[in-house]
């Protein structure tokens, strides 16, 4: 159930009966493993820490883009209109926390020309903005190198049930030469950006974290987000890093979009 919840992707792409090649790396759990999985090596976030994560009810991650629209994968939505079926919930690492802020989508944009690979973003939004700070997304791209900050409310290890509390863990960034030994002509380099650590695998996100940002320090020590999550072969494997969504490809595209929200 929470699996499936958390493979929307997989149902569309399947679906739609697009690339096969993607529809191998949506990390059905594979062959049946016969030792636990990973751990996903996250560890908790503190309380006010992240504090523009969103929880999308669907199962997916997300990221205040402004206080009142979420930046989340276009895999996690399925289609553009209006939309008021997607809870959103945020200001707190523990879902279950009273203090939790909560509202609901009234419009979702998925990302022009999606089609099942590439293009993972979309916005979603709120009926209502909410009072905490945002998330600044690259521009350019600059910051799509170093050590990245992802966290979620997803798998703590491959096949595991989505989390409570919001994890937290970093991940360096992985070059696109390097992602596509792995993914081969699965990978949209000009779209997407890869981070995970190939040699040892053992810290990614998975499962119910798409959607949800990659991010990390820029030059003036703010936060700002360069990933979407949105695939890679199991979790945490070995060989197999984590795939974002490229946000500086798409800055001009989702902040027009944004506008017109
Ligand atoms: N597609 C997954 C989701 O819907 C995210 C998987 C990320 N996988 C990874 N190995 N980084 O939640």
């Amino acid at each position: 159930m929470k699996l499936l919840k958390t493979l929307p992707g997989a149902r569309r792409l399947i679906a739609i009966g697009a690339v096969l090649l993607a529809a191998v790396s949506l990390q059905l759990p594979g062959p049946a493993q016969a030792t636990p999985s990973p751990v996903v090596g996250g560890t908790r976030a503190a309380q006010g820490e992240f504090p523009f994560m969103v929880r999308l009810s669907m199962g997916c991650g997300g990221s205040l883009y402004t206080q009142q629209i979420v930046l989340t994968a276009a895999h996690c939505v399925s289609g553009s209109g209006p939309n008021t079926s997607i809870t959103a919930t945020a200001g707190v690492v523990d879902l279950q926390d009273p203090r939790a802020v909560t509202a609901r989508s009234t419009e979702v944009l998925q990302a022009p020309g999606y089609f099942g690979y590439g293009k993972d973003w979309a916005l979603v939004k709120l009926d209502r903005p909410v009072a905490l700070p945002t998330l600044a997304t690259a521009t350019t791209p600059e910051y799509d190198t170093g050590t990245f900050t992802v966290a979620g409310w997803g798998s703590a290890r491959e096949g595991g049930a989505q989390q409570r509390y919001l994890l937290k863990a970093e991940v360096p960034h992985v070059s696109d030469a390097v992602c596509q030994q792995a993914y081969g002509s699965s990978l949209v380099p000009e779209e997407e950006l890869c981070a995970g650590y190939v040699q040892t695998g053992g810290v990614d996100t998975c499962q119910g974290d798409s959607g949800g940002p990659m991010f990390r320090r820029d030059a003036v020590g703010q936060w700002i987000q360069v990933g979407i999550v949105s695939w890679g072969q199991g979790c945490a494997r070995p060989g197999y890093p984590g795939v974002y969504t490229e946000v500086s490809a798409f800055a001009a595209e989702i902040a027009a979009a944004a506008a017109a929200l």
